[in-house]
């Protein structure tokens, strides 16, 4: 998998992009991250990346010209190729005002081959790098980062740790949170015994039906202590919003 990155801050990525599970998969060469700056792609003395809004209020917005060349300069387009660019690559404005990324649009986002990810700054960017350029807008959640960066790396941690051949052991993906519609089971490891804190004796017992069913039953009251609207989202006939007028 490739992804290119737009930033007007390239700094923010060296070490993420270094350390652990994501360094060793760039080493490796499973997946190629590539990370622009914007501004190299910006005209004039001062290379400006933005400028005041249109209609007045505070703050800057990111002007279209320098994303739109950085974009198709550093992945080899024309203008007149623009439809086929968003067929042929995700293009994603990283936004609060995006769709809400889970773990069902990660695995989506894991099966392509390609993915431009541009990190908007300041109030935001231009509404016209979002109709004629991107094919997605996407929100990691719902409060307000300063900028898509850290965004980006939510989306770049998630979305490459279901490639094949990033993760080692493919059978820890099928058992963690989201992958069942509920949240993780509890884990534990040694000591059994931690300043009489003690592991609960069924995980001790060897009885694999017995611990399975340990699992499954904490799973369900985790998610229902933590995050009913998971078991809505599941069909459960124990949806506690069922008495909700909405
Ligand atoms: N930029 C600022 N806040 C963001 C968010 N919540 N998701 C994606 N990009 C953002």
């Amino acid at each position: 998998m490739r992804i290119d990155v737009y930033t007007i801050f390239p700094g923010i990525f060296s070490s993420p992009l270094r350390e652990g599970l994501l360094g060793k998969a760039l080493q490796r060469g499973v997946v190629d991250i590539r990370v622009h700056d914007i501004r190299d792609y910006a005209q004039g003395k001062h290379r400006q990346v933005d400028d005041v809004p249109f209609g007045g209020g505070p703050g800057m917005v990111m002007k279209p010209e320098p994303i739109f060349e950085a974009v198709l300069n550093t992945l080899g387009y024309r203008w007149e190729e623009l439809d086929r660019l968003k067929e042929e690559v995700r293009v994603i404005l990283l936004t609060p005002r995006g769709r809400r990324l889970e773990q069902s649009w990660v695995k989506e986002l894991a099966e392509e081959e390609h993915l431009a990810l541009i990190c908007g700054r300041y109030e935001g960017v231009d509404e016209r790098v979002l109709e004629h350029l991107c094919t997605d807008a996407l929100s990691v959640g719902d409060y307000v980062l300063s900028g898509g960066e850290f965004a980006a790396l939510v989306v770049i941690d998630a979305v490459t740790r279901l490639v094949p051949g990033v993760v080692g052991n493919r059978e820890s993906l099928q058992e963690e949170s989201f992958s069942g519609g509920l949240l993780e089971y509890p884990q534990y490891t040694r000591p059994a015994d931690y300043r009489g804190w003690k592991v609960p004796e069924v995980l001790l017992s060897g009885n694999h039906a017995a611990i399975a069913e340990w699992r499954a039953k904490k799973a369900r009251e985790w998610t229902e202590r933590q995050r009913p609207d998971l078991l809505g989202q599941r069909g459960s006939n124990e949806d506690p919003r069922e008495n909700d007028p909405d």
